[in-house]
């Protein structure tokens, strides 16, 4: 089976081919991602629209080299795989227009594929994990504990009830003056700072619901930033230091419960596992917190390679073939819309208060 993959939900135009050949390990035969950072980054955030027209412009080229690269024409394909949703609707009408394009051109099946299900299944295509799995969802949109039980078979156990991890990251950055995308800046910056100069609060920390919140956090660092202006370079640093720390130690307390749940409802997994994804997942401090967290709770810790945990189309392509082999395809997905919201889980009941605010799926 190959599928060829297209994402374009957020400021990555990307496309790639996957490959699965009877009982062994799935193959990555092309992974191309453009980032578009440096359109963005004067913004200081994603812009929609530029992101929709960079898309147009650069998907055609994308597409080709994902092909050229795999060494699979496209008359071998089995079927073609987009992200339909959730993320920036202008993006999402032009990957999927011309996954449909290509479909109904070379006579293939197309899948309409939710962004988070590719999150969701990446830890299957690079480290073959069997379900029941916890997924850890981190990125600039979205901030989510899944129980992942199969293909289609997810629950939300816990979301935000504000702001995403990697928004805050963002903002702070923008607090500070850190230049865009600031997660890695901030990350930078922490690591000549003093991460017990500033007392941030943890927040939700001791809730029994694993739920997340940052803007308490976020509003915190501004007026500690305000309270000592003008800053120096340390005190920046310091600030980024106690804010990861804060962060590090808020995610601990949330994920542990969530581990505690699944050892409830999984009482005979012998090796139960937590898989991160998502830009936060680069951080080192944060991974080097949830690894100690799992050697300690004795649950296994999967962390795709980061070009895979961040947004790629590898993940879209993988998902088509998890659906495909499921048999779980859509039968009428050249009629499919584009949705800017669309819940992995659609049982669970929303949080209050959460919105999907963050311009990053
Ligand atoms: O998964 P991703 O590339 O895009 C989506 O949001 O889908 O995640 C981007 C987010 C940004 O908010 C960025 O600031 C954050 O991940 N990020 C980091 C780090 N690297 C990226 N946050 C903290 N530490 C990092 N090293
Ligand atoms: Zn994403």
């Amino acid at each position: 089976m190959r599928v060829l993959g297209i994402e374009t939900s957020c400021d990555e135009t990307a496309a790639s081919v996957v490959a699965l050949d009877g009982a062994s390990a799935p193959d990555i035969l092309s992974n191309v991602v453009l980032s578009q950072i440096a359109e963005h980054a004067a913004f200081g955030g994603v812009v929609p629209e530029i992101a929709a027209r960079a898309h147009v412009e650069a998907l055609d080229g994308i597409v080709a080299a994902a092909l050229a690269n795999s060494g699979v024409k496209l008359d071998e394909i089995d079927a073609i795989a987009a992200t339909a949703g959730p993320g920036l609707v202008g993006g999402l009408i032009v990957g999927l227009m011309t996954a449909k394009a290509i479909a109904a051109a070379a006579d293939k099946p197309l899948l309409a594929i939710n962004h988070l299900e590719g999150h969701a299944l990446t830890a299957r295509l690079t480290d073959g994990l069997a379900f029941p799995y916890l997924l850890l969802l981190v990125s600039g949109g979205h901030t989510q504990i899944v129980r992942v039980a199969g293909v289609g078979d997810y629950q939300r156990w816990a979301t935000t009830i504000d702001d995403a991890l990697g928004e805050a990251f963002d903002k702070t950055a923008k607090m500070l003056g850190l230049p865009y995308p600031g997660g890695p800046n901030v990350e930078k910056a922490a690591a000549k700072g003093d991460p017990t100069r500033f007392a941030f609060p943890r927040p939700m920390k001791g809730a029994a619901q694993p739920d997340f919140s940052f803007s308490g956090l976020k509003t915190a660092v501004r007026q500690a930033a305000q309270a000592i202006a003008p800053l120096t370079d340390q005190d920046v640093a310091d600030i980024c230091a106690s804010f990861q720390t804060a962060v590090a130690d808020a995610l601990a307390d949330r994920v542990s419960r969530a581990l505690g749940r699944f050892r409830t409802e999984f009482p005979d997994q012998h090796e139960p596992a937590l898989v991160v994804a998502g830009g936060v997942a680069a951080n080192r401090v944060i991974k080097a917190t949830l690894e100690r967290l799992c050697t300690t709770a004795g649950f296994r810790f999967v962390a795709p390679p980061l070009k895979l945990c961040t947004d790629n189309a590898a993940m879209i392509a993988w998902a088509g073939i998890e659906r495909l082999r499921a048999g779980l395809d859509e039968e009428n997905a050249f009629d499919f819309v584009p949705r800017s919201r669309w819940p992995l889980d659609t049982v669970s009941v929303p949080v209050v208060g959460s919105g999907r605010r963050g311009a990053k799926a």
